[in-house]
């Protein structure tokens, strides 16, 4: 069985002193879930300070980028050993801010899907389409051609370590969730290109998170789709009690 998997993305907000505070609060909370895998993923720069402040806790550590080089001459980027380093167990590659704002393409996040992997980081790969796409009937084509994309060449073993979230970018921060038929028609949509590419088995258990928007009022029923496995929370995230709520709604 797929063992649910919860993950908060603070993107990049807080100062050292309220990450801290706040991964300090999750980790509390954490202490009575049962059954759900949890990570926090804080800017980098505070990768260190939120790593020691759950450390020993449930709650496991996420970036949420990376370069896919092992070292060098890259100013400012990190590579996946760095993470690694700071306690690391997971890194969320291509979010759609990335996509869309910083301009990454599928062959970049690709890099970085290979480079995670082989420095035993647990990628979560973000594939969604816009508003423009899904309006224009282009939903399943986008994420067939972002699975292809950001996920080439993984053998079956490594397919089935990474995790895959499902986050239309029209939902993302905007308030407004997908229906649950609606992301569970994507997740189900998923599960099916795996299969085809590898097998029944690794299709079944590679874990599938959506992402948009998730609430502690609307995570259950969005959590209970028989293909969403989890959630990747953005502005919820930024509060212990409301990102508890939405782990609340996963068992
Ligand atoms: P949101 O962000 O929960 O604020 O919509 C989700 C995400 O970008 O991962």
């Amino acid at each position: 069985m797929r063992r649910p998997f919860i993950a908060g993305n603070w993107k990049m907000n807080l100062n050292r002193a309220s990450a801290v505070a706040l991964a300090e609060g999750v980790a509390k909370a954490a202490e009575s879930v049962q059954g759900v895998d949890l990570a926090v993923c804080p800017p980098s720069c505070y990768l260190d300070a939120v790593g020691r402040a759950i450390s020993g806790s449930k709650v496991l550590l996420g970036a949420q980028n990376m370069y896919h080089e092992p070292a060098g001459a890259f100013t400012g980027e990190l590579s996946a050993a760095m993470l690694r380093d700071l306690g690391c167990t997971y890194v969320i590659l291509g979010h759609s801010e990335r996509r869309h704002i910083l301009g990454e393409t599928d062959a970049a996040i690709n890099k970085k899907v290979h480079a995670a992997l082989s420095a035993e980081l647990i990628p979560i790969v973000c594939v969604g389409e816009l508003l423009s796409e899904r309006e224009a009937g282009q939903t399943l084509a986008v994420i067939r051609r972002q699975f292809e994309g950001s996920l080439a060449g993984l053998s079956a073993e490594q397919m089935a370590t990474v995790v895959l979230a499902y986050e239309p970018v029209w939902a993302i921060g905007t308030g407004k969730v997908a229906t649950p038929q609606q992301a569970e028609e994507v997740h189900l949509a998923l599960r099916k290109l795996i299969e085809q590419r590898y097998n029944g088995s690794i299709a079944g258990s590679v874990r599938l998170q959506y992402g948009g928007s998730v609430k502690p009022d609307n995570a259950a029923e969005l959590l209970h789709q028989p293909d969403i496995d989890g959630a990747l929370v953005g502005g919820a995230s930024l509060r212990a009690d409301q990102f508890l709520g939405i782990v609340a709604g996963a068992v």
